[in-house]
């Protein structure tokens, strides 16, 4: 028989849930031209397209509020010293990455923006967006540039910095706001947050990258939003597109007290562990996962619970610990033996993987076994414990009638107990995954700021 190499479960007893850059040096190297000479040299021009601002109803008070804070401090942010009375204000949005997530946004936007324009009086603009090599800096009122599809005659080399640049100036000619929206799961755009906040653009995304990475990076990009009053905005980092960031700040901020959040969070192991039912073996409901395209190429990747780890710092971080990736130990459902395996010439590695895999359906069988025996399910969880200022991520064992239990398909599932919320906890419970939900997180965030502009 296959050595165990799941060793402990943790088990959850009825009684115990039911009630219950540093980069700034580099990226301002190039300043970012138009907000600093206007942030210098005319202020009293400034403050009085400030006031105007705020008599004239042509931007919003908190707007106008940004502008007048930008003069005070003499600081390049905000970039809002040109609105006219009378004109719209205009949201201009910089696009990094044009993938999934990234296409999909677009579509939301071309769709709903016009309508939101009528509705709330804001106008929205994409005014840059990169893919990983190459980049199209448009002009305004060029929506149809990216629904016509992507015009190659208007790309040049990639390059983030120049990038900000444009959209902070676009915004600033304007009198406008400028966002920034990372859709990809790089490094890159990430060590650019914290000059494009100090910019005065808002930064909104899905990498969780900015939120599990560096604690030092993190706490500067948080640090220049609290200077500028530029937004960073990462709803759809954990569950996607489900509400889970944004209400425990509200719980947060109104008083509330988090004493746990835990969930299932990866949309991968929810349906793995939603399908295996007693009498199938564990290996083939990660082929099934992998047929339906729920895996990454390397299933290792899904199982071994990275994803679910840098979703759980992301939280833990929200409610004040402040802690590394590494901070935060994961069970690993990867095997020991397989963690470092490689698939033989000539195969596929999924699938290689996946029959390497069969030798610990046995193992795996007794866990499932007992849970059953036990009136219990297995579930893949991630925990943040306040009181403890600990978090982790493991296989659980959850009664048949707790919350966790009634996911179904690819769910996401968070629940949050606290000082109100007792003895039941607030209960987020959807897809946590696929572009659409995703992307619309992260619209979510952009209208978020669209209202606090008219
Ligand atoms: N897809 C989902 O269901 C889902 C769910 C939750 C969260 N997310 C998160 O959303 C983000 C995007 O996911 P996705 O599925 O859209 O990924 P994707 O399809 O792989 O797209 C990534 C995009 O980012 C671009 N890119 C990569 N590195 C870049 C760089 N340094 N500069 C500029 N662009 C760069 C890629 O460029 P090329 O076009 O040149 O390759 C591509 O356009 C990730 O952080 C992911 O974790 C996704």
């Amino acid at each position: 028989m296959a050595a165990p190499y799941l060793s402990r479960l943790s088990t959850v007893p009825r009684s115990t849930w039911s009630p219950a850059p540093s980069l700034s040096a580099l990226a301002l190297s190039k300043p970012l031209s138009i907000d600093r000479s206007r942030g210098r040299t005319s202020s009293w021009r400034a403050a009085a397209c400030a006031a105007m601002l705020a008599s004239a109803h042509a931007c919003s008070r908190a707007t106008a509020q940004r502008a007048s804070r930008a003069v005070r401090s003499g600081s390049s942010s905000a970039g809002l010293t040109t609105c006219a009375a009378g004109d719209v204000p205009t949201f201009h949005v910089g696009l990094v990455g044009y993938g999934l997530v990234g296409q999909e946004l677009v579509k939301q936007m071309i769709k709903e923006g016009p309508k939101l324009e009528e509705k709330i009086g804001v106008r929205l603009e994409i005014a840059a967006v990169s893919r990983s090599q190459v980049m199209a800096l448009l002009p305004s009122n060029s929506f149809s540039f990216l629904a016509d599809g992507w015009d190659e005659s208007k790309e040049e080399p990639a390059d983030l910095e120049k990038l900000g640049q444009h959209v902070v100036k676009a915004a600033s000619s304007s009198g406008g706001r400028a966002l920034i929206v990372d859709n990809t799961a790089s490094d890159s755009p990430v060590e650019l947050y914290e000059a494009w906040i100090l910019a005065g653009a808002d930064v909104a995304t899905p990498n969780k990258r900015a939120g599990s990475g560096p604690f030092p990076r993190y706490e500067k990009i948080m640090a220049a939003s609290q200077k500028t009053g530029a937004r960073f905005l990462y709803e759809a980092t954990v569950g996607a597109g489900l509400p889970v960031v944004g209400p425990l700040q509200a719980l947060v901020r109104a008083g509330d007290e988090i004493e746990t959040v835990e969930g299932i969070f990866s949309g991968t192991l929810s349906f793995i562990f939603n399908s295996w039912k007693p009498g199938v073996k564990f290996s083939e409901v990660v082929k099934e996962a992998k047929e339906k395209g729920f895996t990454e190429p390397d299933p290792r990747d899904d199982l071994g619970g990275t994803d679910v780890q840098r979703k759980v710092t992301i939280l833990a971080r929200e409610l004040g610990l402040q802690i590394e990736l590494d901070d935060v130990p994961v069970k690993s459902l990867v095997p020991e033996k397989l963690q470092d395996w490689e698939a033989p010439g000539g195969q596929k590695l999924a699938d290689a993987f996946i029959q390497e895999l069969e030798a610990y359906d046995e193992e795996m069988e007794k866990l499932l076994d007992e849970a059953e025996k036990a009136n219990e399910v297995l579930r893949f969880v991630g925990a943040v414990d306040v009181k403890s200022k600990s978090a982790s991520v493991k296989l659980g064992r959850y009664p048949k009638d707790h919350p966790f239990a009634s996911t179904q398909f690819a769910d996401n599932i968070c629940a949050v107990s606290s000082k109100w919320y007792t003895p039941r906890p607030l209960v987020v419970q959807g897809p946590g995954a696929g572009a659409a939900v995703t992307a619309a997180g992260v619209f979510s965030n952009i209208m978020e700021v669209m209202n606090g502009m008219r």
